[in-house]
């Protein structure tokens, strides 16, 4: 079993999947992306680097799935909830009476940071007028958010974090118990749409009213974080909101200078 890499090797497998599959990792934190390939190896019982890139190559491994599992796609409905109690109480109430309101999630593995979003707009009784873009880096990810049926070991958690920010109704107004599922009614999803994108690469242009980027600028390193948070901002409409996660920063970032702070703790950030 693989216990360490040397950074020249991860250095190796990032340059190589850049060249053969187009997916840039070269960037990414050093330290996060070697502990998911050394966990890869252990996974599929692989004694090397080069062996990894051999099954990939030969197609006994699909880069997807490698893809999926160096990016790390945890995720919660209602994650921090204290994050949503502030964008209800601070945020929704300059958007409500917008004639459209346009939200990108950048990052939405799964779909659940998008269902919450919908959930707190259908609180408002805004949500007929928004229109989500959620993207992600990994098809797979997003396969599983276009069904939006979760596993009812999920259910807990939902619930927990759901009590914690305090909702108007209760969560069934949204969703239904199926077996050992549960569903979201497709009112609530008629304007999502769900797009691969990579936030190292790809190039958009439209603008935004929220832009939602939590809980992936933490493993980009220094540089590849100044170049996100920068195309960011210039998907961001003036004055309007970007969210990142509980333990990310834009302190460092060039663009921070083009936000104001509205929330330390919530991390939620206005374009100036
Ligand atoms: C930890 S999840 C965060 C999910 C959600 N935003 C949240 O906070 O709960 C990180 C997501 O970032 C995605 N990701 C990683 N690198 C990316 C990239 N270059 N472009 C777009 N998405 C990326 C991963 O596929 C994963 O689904």
């Amino acid at each position: 079993m693989v216990e360490d890499l040397p950074d020249s090797e991860v250095k190796y497998f990032a340059y190589q999947v850049k060249q053969n599959y187009g997916y840039d990792f070269e960037n990414y934190a050093m330290s996060s992306l070697k502990r998911r390939l050394i966990r890869i190896l252990s996974l599929y019982h692989l004694p090397s680097i080069e062996k990894l890139l051999e099954q990939i190559d030969k197609k006994k491994l699909d880069i997807e799935e490698v893809v999926r599992q160096i990016t790390v796609n945890t995720t919660e409905f209602f994650r921090d909830p204290t994050t949503w109690q502030f964008i209800r109480s601070q945020l929704i109430p300059n958007l409500v009476h917008k004639p459209q309101i346009d939200i990108w999630h950048t990052a939405c593995s799964t779909g659940e940071e998008v269902i919450t979003m919908a959930i707190l707009l259908a609180e408002a009784n805004v949500l007929d007028k928004a229109y989500f873009w959620a993207t992600d880096i990994n098809d797979k990810v997003l396969e599983q958010a276009k069904k939006s049926e979760y596993h009812i070991r999920n259910w807990d958690l939902l619930m927990e974090n759901y009590h914690a920010y305090q909702p108007l109704y209760p969560i069934e107004r949204y969703c239904v118990k199926h077996s050992d599922k549960f569903f979201f009614h497709k009112s609530l999803l008629k304007n999502i749409v769900y797009q691969k994108f990579d936030l190292v690469k790809d190039v958009h242009t439209e603008k935004y009213d929220i832009v939602f980027c939590r809980n992936v600028l933490i493993y980009f390193n220094q540089q590849l974080q100044n170049q996100v948070v920068d195309k960011l901002a210039n998907c961001t409409k003036p004055r309007s909101y970007l969210v990142i996660g509980s333990k990310e920063t834009i302190m460092w970032c060039r663009a921070s200078e083009r936000y104001n702070v509205l929330s330390h703790k919530e991390k939620v950030y206005q374009l100036k």
